[in-house]
């Protein structure tokens, strides 16, 4: 069965819940036609004003973290029933942002990944090799233990997507080649195949992310391999959103 792409915003910690439905309101038009999946994934504060503004559009709704405990005493954190209530349908966990700022690791992606799961939502869980890493030839060995240790006890892996960001590529300007996503990504899926052969692994969906936009988005997505986009800065721009959901046209 062919995996349906899947087109993904990350606004990171941009937009104010006024500026979201603003720019909601603007992108609504441009993608109402789109034939892939639309994912905006919002600051948490923003999720109940930007679920008003994606009523009734292609749009769906995601947020940027998830905690893994049901509830608790844990200041300052959001669990997956609570997205789930606002209407969350996706959540990005384990991005390079908060693995080298707040110390996520793959461990807490795991905890993270499966209570967005058992909750019902879509993870969309970032994996992705340093530029040191990458030039010491180490690539492989570290997509290896984030795929070993982060999605241990994963049942079906249709239910899941996973976004490639080489580190040294977000929000530089300096995107991977095509060629090089699409062979990294290659490898991602032979692995997930080996490692979890009976979990549905031939549906997972594989995004490529780090300074996507809509010059290079076609290519990109042309590639077999690659299944949508985990887009940063060229998600804060409409037209520039819109144009890489229209990779196809
Ligand atoms: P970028 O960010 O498109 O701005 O490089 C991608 C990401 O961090 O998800």
């Amino acid at each position: 069965m062919a995996r349906k792409p899947i087109i993904a915003g990350n606004w990171k910690m941009n937009n104010t819940a006024s500026e979201g439905v603003e720019l909601v309101k603007a992108l609504k038009p441009l993608v109402a036609d789109a034939k892939c999946d639309v994912v905006v994934c919002v600051p948490a504060i923003d999720i109940p004003a930007v679920k008003k503004a994606v009523y009734g559009s292609k749009i769906k709704l995601g947020a940027q973290n998830v905690h893994f405990a049901e509830k608790g005493a844990y200041t300052g954190e959001i669990s997956a029933n609570m997205l789930k209530e606002y209407g969350v349908q996706y959540v990005i966990i384990g991005h390079s942002e908060r693995r080298q700022y707040f110390g996520e690791t793959d461990e807490t992606v795991n905890k993270r990944t499966l209570a967005a799961l058992a909750a019902g939502l879509t993870p969309i869980v970032c994996i992705g090799e340093s530029l040191e890493e990458r030039e010491g030839g180490l690539t492989e060995k570290v997509l290896d233990k984030q795929i070993a240790e982060g999605f241990k006890g994963i049942e079906d892996f249709s239910k899941l997507v996973i976004a490639y960001e080489p580190i040294w590529a977000i929000g530089t300007g300096k995107t991977a080649t095509a060629a090089q996503a699409n062979e990294t990504i290659g490898y991602i899926r032979k692995r997930v195949k080996k490692l979890y052969p009976h979990k549905n692994a031939g549906r997972l969906r594989i995004q490529y992310g780090g300074s996507m936009n809509a010059g290079n988005a076609k290519e990109l997505m042309a590639q077999p391999e690659i299944d949508g986009g985990l887009i940063g800065g060229a998600s804060l721009k409409p037209n520039d959103f819109a144009a890489i959901v229209h990779f196809d046209k």
